[in-house]
């Protein structure tokens, strides 16, 4: 996820903050499993917090800003769309635009260490907001119900998502990934095929399999090793999906660091979820759209082309960070966290990208509160959107997502 960028560079130099950001990436992915009571409390304070906000905001009658858009639905006016029962009338806000290609997306709360604190109702509440941004999401594990949420909520609003799920595999638990691979063909049976672009096998397995062996090389002979595990997961899941007999071919894939591709990985997967980002690589913002496209498509687009499976290859987190929690992580070298330096990346990386043909997610949605909390620095300010989801002080380039 965001704090893994360090790595995504795949630089020595950076190699302790690549030990530091492995142990924390595990932490931020929903398929952790390890428990920090202290922080438990912290969630659920996070997610009283919350849900409190929403009910306020649902309540309100004052955030009818997109009326106008939402007039559409000849249903009664009833005062707007968002003090409707029904999900799929809902405040279209005109700020917002269908330009992005994909985001990447976990809903608030789904954390086991976190008690699990995710809720349907604000699971709807975001899927409406992503249905204005973009036709694409991934997410990155299965813990906490998110699949079957996410789905249920892109049932009730109807809304055109297509959904890449996750199966966050985490190194030496495979009952995590069985867990997972359970209510991933559970939501699958429930929901259909309909809106599943892809099921996503591990999330910076890789990374965190040889950093955490103080290696820094995915196709060493223990990033060979980590691979094997990692294949095995991959195969069993494209066996599930085959022996299911579904209506449509889902593909198996998986998504990594930049630079932690194993070769052998990606002979087995349908298809990469890169992590590219530029904030990690010290670049400007005016500089950081091209870096973006440049490390990709040398790093990723290109190797993969030269594979007889030949995976497609997506950016699976790209962004810019707003804020840091401490003055002293608000700029990694020429890198500058700030929303003027968001708009900039927003202005030259989204349409050029879907000009360009670049699949890419997006990163993120909204700040989340517990990262900033927990990691500190700019981890919790890569949001689109605050943590009340307000859109920030930016412009949302107004292009047509391919
Ligand atoms: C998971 O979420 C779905 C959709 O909200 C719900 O129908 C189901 O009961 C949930 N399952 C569990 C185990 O919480
Ligand atoms: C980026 O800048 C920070 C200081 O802000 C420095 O500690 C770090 O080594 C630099 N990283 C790279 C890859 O240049």
């Amino acid at each position: 996820m965001s704090d893994t960028h360090y790595q995504s560079l795949g630089m020595s130099s950076a190699l302790e903050k690549q030990q530091k950001q492995s142990r924390r990436s595990k932490w931020i992915v929903v398929g952790s499993v390890i428990a920090l009571v202290v922080l438990i409390a912290v969630g659920v304070t996070v997610g009283v917090v919350v849900s409190n906000n929403n009910k306020e905001k649902s309540g309100s009658s004052s955030s009818s800003s997109g009326s106008s858009s939402g007039s559409s639905g000849s249903s009664s006016g009833s005062s707007g769309g968002s003090s409707s029962n029904d999900p799929s009338v809902f405040d279209k806000d005109p700020n917002l635009h269908k330009s992005f290609y994909g985001m990447a997306y976990t809903p608030e709360g789904s954390l086991p260490d976190y008690g699990c604190s995710n809720s349907l109702a604000g699971t709807i509440k975001d899927i409406q907001i992503l249905s204005q941004l973009t036709s694409r999401i991934r997410l990155y594990g299965a813990d906490c119900n998110q699949t079957a949420l996410v789905l249920e909520a892109i049932k009730q609003t109807k809304v055109d998502m297509q959904v890449f799920v996750g199966n966050y595999v985490v190194d030496g638990d495979p009952g995590a990934y069985e867990r997972q691979r359970e209510v991933i063909k559970e939501a699958i049976e429930t929901y259909g095929t309909e809106h599943i672009a892809g099921v996503t096998v591990g999330n910076e397995f890789m990374l965190n399999y040889v950093t955490g062996r103080s290696s820094n090389d995915a196709n060493s002979a223990i990033g060979n090793e980590g691979a094997a595990i990692l294949k095995a997961n991959i195969e069993d899941t494209k066996k599930m999906i085959a022996d299911m007999n579904l209506d449509k071919t889902i593909p198996v894939g998986n998504s990594d660091a930049g630079s932690f591709f194993n070769t052998q990985i990606m002979e087995a997967m349908d298809y990469g979820l890169s992590n590219v980002h530029a904030w990690f690589a010290n670049t400007t913002a005016e500089d950081a759209s091209k870096w973006v496209t440049d490390f990709f498509d040398e790093t990723n687009v290109k190797p993969a082309a030269l594979l007889p499976n030949n995976p497609k290859m997506y950016i699976a987190e790209t962004g810019w960070p707003t804020d840091s929690k401490d003055t002293s992580n608000k700029n990694n070298g020429a890198a500058d966290a700030s929303v003027p330096n968001l708009q900039i990346f927003l202005d030259t990386f989204v349409c050029q990208a879907n000009s360009a043909g670049i699949g890419y997610f997006y990163f993120e949605l909204v700040d989340e509160e517990w990262k900033d909390i927990k990691y500190g620095g700019v981890e919790g300010h890569w949001g689109l959107f605050t943590k009340d989801r307000k859109l920030k002080d930016v412009k949302i380039p107004d292009c047509a997502a391919p």
